[in-house]
């Protein structure tokens, strides 16, 4: 057993979205972090993370492709079904790939699957102010959605490369104005990735719902990184936002439950890992 997180998974309540908004509104930081199947599921769950991603950046760690774009719904529900086998406790989401979400029907349907197939608890959908038909349509299934502004890699050629998003005003505007769109139309969630600290801050603060950030700044609810990443297995460069755990000398187990600890006690990220 990891000697960080603890294992969680005995006599413990499963967590919900009510979990989420409970740590907001007590101001308690949780760590998310990405999984693609059952054996490292486990082993993230055991180490106290809440809410486990099945990212569709499995297209870049998994399948080896250079973007997630050509992750399909059938991968997607696949490696959802091999991580909701294993988890007890945490929540599981699943990432809604590329063009799965491009109408409300269809994007009702691939929600569908993923929770009814796959075994996730909450979706999420990358998109600010033109998503929210798309997303009220799936939370009025009853199904949680989580909501992604900032870098949304599944746009990356239309945004010109993995780059910062925000730092100019009328984008950081808009940013703060979709944030608060998706809230109303019902997201439960948001996640922002590689936004200047402060922006995301701004935003964390406006909405009701839990931000979780990437690339985002100490100030947001909650942290998720790409597991590869913080096991140091990613490859090429690690992102700057990211942070090798494996480097002190642990083991995977408590690698992983100092990725915890550092998020609940505030010390990841650090100036180092964040943009202005
Ligand atoms: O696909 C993914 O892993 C993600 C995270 C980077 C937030 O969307």
């Amino acid at each position: 057993m990891n000697t960080y997180g603890g294992d969680h998974t005995q006599k413990r309540k499963r967590v919900t979205v009510r979990t989420f908004s409970e740590y907001k509104q007590s101001k308690k930081k949780f760590a998310v972090l990405t999984a693609y199947d059952a054996s490292f599921a486990r082993l993230i769950e055991d180490a106290g993370v809440d809410l486990i991603l099945v990212g569709d950046s499995l297209g870049m760690v998994i399948q080896g492709h250079e973007t997630t774009i050509p992750v399909t719904l059938a991968d997607m529900v696949y490696h959802t079904q091999c991580v909701s086998r294993a988890c007890k406790r945490a929540m599981v989401m699943a990432d809604m790939p590329f063009m799965s979400y491009s109408n409300v029907s269809m994007a009702v349907d691939s929600a569908r699957q993923l929770i009814q197939k796959g075994g996730a608890q909450i979706v999420k959908l990358e998109g600010g102010a033109a998503q929210v038909e798309i997303v009220a349509a799936i939370v009025d299934q009853g199904i949680p959605v989580c909501a992604h502004l900032g870098l949304r890699p599944q746009s990356v050629h239309k945004l010109g490369g993995f780059r910062v998003q925000g730092r100019e005003a009328d984008c950081a505007k808009q940013m703060c104005e979709d944030a608060n769109k998706l809230q109303q139309a019902g997201a439960d969630l948001l996640v922002l990735e590689c936004v200047p600290a402060a922006l995301a801050s701004k935003i964390s603060e406006q909405v009701g719902i839990a931000v979780i950030g990437i690339g985002a700044g100490i100030g947001t609810d909650a942290q998720v990184l790409v597991l590869q990443d913080i096991l140091g297995i990613t490859f090429g460069k690690i992102p700057k936002f990211s942070k090798n755990f494996m480097q002190s000398g642990l083991g995977i187990g408590d690698a992983i439950g100092a990725f915890v600890n550092d998020v609940r006690q505030e010390t990841f990220p650090g100036p180092e890992h964040t943009f202005d």
